[in-house]
């Protein structure tokens, strides 16, 4: 019995192949989850479906219509604004009731999409982040009203293939989009400023790069492994008298906090609007 995600004959195409969606077929394709020739990317200028079906080693069909009917599943990761637009065309396609619709678009519900469908059709909601390319990404996801435990178990084995993958309640999406789809941009902001810190009081900036790239990779290790509460681990590092205190009192006093749960609770604000908004 093989371990591929679909029966012969049947294909998965990737919908919106950019950024994320590369990622997931990247990770699909590197896992054996599916024979590159049961896998196509479209996109909306034939020049990137091109190149990124080049890169992956997969078909590049610009016009996709005539794929949609032998598709199993369809990993939709378009701009949430094209929503409509795409799910138009896929109906119009010859969509078979039964291909799964796995959708990583910010701020749009599953209930959105069942209506757009107007139909039965077992549709997920997912919201990954980019570490997904390099397989450290973590991936929530939800099934609709028409999804059966094997649609999520599919779910499950794609989004393990680039990272940490779990099931959670729909109300949680729009929380967890500003939290962890967002979140590497925090993170990288954290990043460049610690590295101009250690540019500032005289490393080399390669150098200062390394370090802190190091230190947030071990830090979150230290997190996971350990089970220990992140202020257990910081009064570790934090000697009596010692300049990490010291260090630490200037970040409170910047009120970093705060700066970052405001910052949260902003983009949350802001992804409730995204599914409602055109592009
Ligand atoms: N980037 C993130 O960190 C992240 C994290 C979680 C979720 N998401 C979600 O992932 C989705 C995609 O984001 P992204 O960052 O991957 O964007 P992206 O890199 O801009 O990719 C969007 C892709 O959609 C294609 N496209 C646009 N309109 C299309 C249409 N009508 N039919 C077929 N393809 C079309 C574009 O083609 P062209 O290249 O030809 O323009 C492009 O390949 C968004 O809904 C976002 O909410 C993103």
């Amino acid at each position: 019995m093989s371990d591929l995600l679909l029966e012969p004959g049947r294909t998965l195409g990737v919908v919106g192949a950019g950024v994320m969606g590369t990622a997931l077929l990247k990770g699909i394709l590197d896992h054996g989850l599916l024979l590159p020739k049961q896998a196509w990317a479209a996109t909306k200028t034939e020049a990137s479906s091109i190149e990124v079906a080049g890169s992956l080693g997969i078909r590049a069909v610009p016009a996709y219509e005539s794929w949609v009917p032998s598709a199993g599943i369809l990993l939709i990761a378009v701009k949430p604004g094209q929503a409509a637009k795409v799910i138009e065309k896929l109906k119009l396609s010859g969509l078979r009731e039964d291909t799964l619709l796995i959708s990583v678009l910010a701020g749009v519900t599953t209930e959105t999409f069942e209506t757009l469908l107007g139909r039965p059709q077992p549709v997920i909601r997912a919201m990954p982040n980019t570490p997904c390319l390099v397989g450290h990404g973590v991936t929530v996801y939800c099934g609709g009203k028409g999804v059966e435990a094997r649609h999520l178990a599919i779910a499950e084995r794609i989004f393990h293939s680039v990272g940490q993958a779990r099931e959670v309640e729909e109300h949680y999406f729009n929380a967890i989009t500003a939290l962890s789809g967002s979140g590497p941009a925090y993170m990288y902001l954290v990043m460049e400023s610690l590295a101009d810190a250690g540019v500032r009081v005289g490393l080399p900036r390669d150098l200062a790069m390394t370090l802190v790239a190091q230190t947030m990779m071990g830090s979150a290790k230290m997190v996971q492994e350990t089970g220990r509460h992140p202020a257990a681990l910081r009064d570790d590092v934090t000697t009596p008298a010692g300049c990490t205190i010291g260090g630490l009192l200037m970040l409170e006093d910047g009120k970093i906090r705060s700066v970052l749960a405001r910052a949260v609770e902003e983009a949350t604000k802001i992804v409730e609007q995204l599914g409602k908004s055109k592009s």
